[in-house]
């Protein structure tokens, strides 16, 4: 247990929990459309690669399956119950008798994630026995050798935290002035990935120990084209957006200069090279699968410039009050639906042709 992580609530931002209209859960159509148009990669992936011949299991026989960064539900049940039929059918095809395996899936998030929702919400005919996993998958989450299946969705690019230089005033890598790596300043863009290379370090070094070897990882996370920076991204933009509400609350006199400088969010979107990089000097997955998502198109077709503060609001407001306090947040958001009905980019339909690309990537365990 030594390595074990011990709590820290430092690196913890949550989504907004609940059922409200203002819940992740009913403000993350985006996601559970990439969730959704992951199914048949998911399935695809472990027909082809998961081989029951090698695979390790306890005497219970049991498949663990575990969504790191599930949230509440309902997209994380999704992904579960597809990786569960997958795995089901791919059995039965090997055994002729799917009932004798059983599964276990653990549902991980940090400490102050909506676990009670999701509890509440456990889909009733489920044929999976349901454990919540608390604690950053940045460290140590299971014991050694005992999960057959990883799934990540759309939690990747979260940091273990903002790195130091960047609210250092005194370092050349102090972004004064944005709340994001905006990829225009070469040495905030640089602090930012060797924080994110020495997370996914961190993450894979873990997985490697708790996954059976030829245990597989999915992994679904944003990136960015070679040489397009953050901020050229139709996302990057709306940060950027949110942003300037901050800048308006400091003209107003409401908040300090100093106190908008020190927040950025801890999020990084990797370039596909950078993360190929990674996993190769890592050494211990084999890449089996490495594809890019057709352009998510999330259902409602037309621009709401309410829904998108919602959805924002959804993942970010967490991590906002922690920095500000609650007293504003009402403003911020207010005002940031107002810029938004304001920017042409949002309405002309840039959105549905940002640049940001949907990877999906399939690893291995490679057996020791
Ligand atoms: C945008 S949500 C995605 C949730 C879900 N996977 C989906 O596709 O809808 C990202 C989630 O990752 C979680 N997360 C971020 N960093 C994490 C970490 N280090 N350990 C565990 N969970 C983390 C957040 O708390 C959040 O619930």
């Amino acid at each position: 247990m030594g390595d074990l992580e011990t709590k820290n609530l430092a690196e913890s931002h949550a989504m907004v929990g609940g059922y409200g209209a203002q819940s992740y859960a009913k403000n993350s159509s985006y996601q559970r459309a990439v969730v959704n148009a992951a199914k048949e990669m998911v399935k695809d992936a472990i027909a082809d690669k998961l081989d029951f011949k090698t695979l390790e299991f306890d005497a219970s026989n049991t498949f663990k399956i575990a969504d790191l960064g599930c949230s509440t539900g309902s997209n994380t049940f999704i992904a579960v119950q597809n990786i569960l039929e997958s795995v089901e059918q791919n059995y039965l095809n090997e055994h002729q008798n799917p009932s004798t395996l059983e599964f276990q899936v653990f549902f991980n998030d940090h400490y102050d994630n909506d676990f009670n929702t999701l509890f509440k919400t456990l889909p009733p005919s489920r044929k999976y026995f349901a454990t919540g996993v608390p604690g950053s998958f940045y460290s140590r989450l299971f014991p050694k050798s005992t999960l057959h299946f990883v799934y990540s969705s759309y939690a990747l690019h979260w940091l273990s935290k903002v790195p130091q230089e960047i609210v250092d005033s005194k370092s050349p890598a102090w972004n004064k002035g944005s709340i994001q790596c905006t990829g225009f300043v070469k040495e905030v863009a640089k602090a930012y990935a060797a924080q994110f290379k020495n997370d996914m370090e961190c993450f894979l070094n873990a997985r490697a120990e708790e996954l059976v070897g030829g245990g597989l990882m999915v992994i679904v996370i944003s990136t960015l084209p070679n040489g397009i920076p953050m901020s050229n991204t139709a996302e990057g933009k709306i940060y950027d957006l949110l942003g300037s509400c901050l800048i308006d609350l400091v003209k107003m006199g409401l908040i300090s200069e100093e106190k908008v400088d020190s927040f950025n969010f801890p999020l990084y979107y990797p370039t596909c090279e950078e993360l190929e990089e990674i996993i190769h000097r890592n050494g211990l997955f084999s890449t089996e699968r490495m594809k890019v998502f057709a352009p998510i198109v999330p259902g409602e077709m037309t621009f709401s410039a309410e829904r998108s503060t919602s959805q924002i609001r959804a993942v970010f407001e967490g991590l906002m009050k922690e920095h500000f306090g609650g007293e504003f947040i009402d403003q911020i958001f207010n005002n940031f639906t107002a810029k938004q009905l304001e920017e042409t980019f949002l309405k002309s339909g840039v959105l549905k042709n940002h640049n940001k690309i949907d990877l999906f990537i399939a690893l291995k365990r490679i057996m020791n």
